[in-house]
């Protein structure tokens, strides 16, 4: 990489963003003192260690970033954003999994909240400061939470937030859980496939008496997420 252009940040970026999604939290790469140090360093990177004379000279360079995954914040739905929540809940997307009892059930679910008289909590996730998702937590025994996702702003569906989301989401407000219990229908394969990438597990099946369908239970425990934070290296 002798000359970077704007694809080699284009490029770097990528990898990035991927890294962020898998649950990475720094990226680590080396470069030759004659190649590609400035560009690391325009790109945020800074350098760790170098070992002097390595070949012909030269020194090996060693640099390292944090990988920002920490745009999103969340906190409870506010009763001043139902028509938000309601309007959001009426598109497409997401009406092709949430109608009828189920969808009801959330509504109903949603007024308990904000008169104070839900175990459920109402989350709103914002992007800097754009809400942009939905997602509902209950208690789940002694020690569990169940969990509802949804992206619902349109700028924000499927440009690979979800796992990142996910991954912050719980890792920000339930540290301390044991596990994390979700139930997509069995045919909301992009649902499954986000959930499998931020670390669910299906351990059954069973038929929703709010939607009488095949769903899935997948389970997620919350320590092998908090050992999950990885490196790349480049
Ligand atoms: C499920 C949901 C939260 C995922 O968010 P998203 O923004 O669409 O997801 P992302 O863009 O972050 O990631 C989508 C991933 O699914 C993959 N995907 C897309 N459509 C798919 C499909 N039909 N089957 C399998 N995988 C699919 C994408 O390739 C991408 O995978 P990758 O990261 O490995 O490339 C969102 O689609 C949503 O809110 N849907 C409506 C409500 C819903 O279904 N909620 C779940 C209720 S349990």
């Amino acid at each position: 990489m002798m000359r970077p252009e704007k694809k080699d940040t284009e490029l770097l970026e990528a990898a990035e963003k991927e890294a962020v999604g898998n649950g990475c939290i720094f990226s680590l790469v080396d470069t030759w003192d004659f190649q590609a140090e400035e560009f690391y360093l325009k790109n945020g990177y800074e350098r760790m260690g170098e070992i002097k004379n390595y070949w012909h000279g030269h020194s090996k360079l060693f640099l390292r970033k944090k990988l920002n995954s920490s745009h999103f914040h969340f906190l409870p739905a506010k009763s001043s954003q139902i028509s938000l929540i309601h309007g959001w809940l009426q598109q497409g997307h997401i009406k092709e999994w949430i109608h009828g009892t189920g969808l009801q059930n959330t509504l109903k679910g949603l007024d308990k909240f904000f008169r104070g008289e839900s175990t459920a909590t109402d989350w709103i996730g914002y992007h800097k400061d754009t809400p942009f998702a939905f997602l509902i937590t209950s208690p789940e025994g002694p020690d569990g939470i169940t969990l509802d996702v949804f992206i619902c702003d349109l700028n924000y569906l499927g440009k690979g937030f979800a796992v990142p989301m996910i991954r912050e989401f719980l890792t920000s407000q339930f540290p301390n859980v044991k596990k994390v219990l979700i139930d997509p229908e069995a045919t909301n394969t992009r649902a499954i496939h986000v959930y499998q990438k931020a670390g669910f597990k299906i351990i059954g099946g069973f038929i929703a008496s709010w939607h009488p369908v095949p769903h899935y239970q997948m389970e997620l425990y919350m320590k092998d997420l908090l050992n999950s934070k990885k490196v790349i290296g480049g």
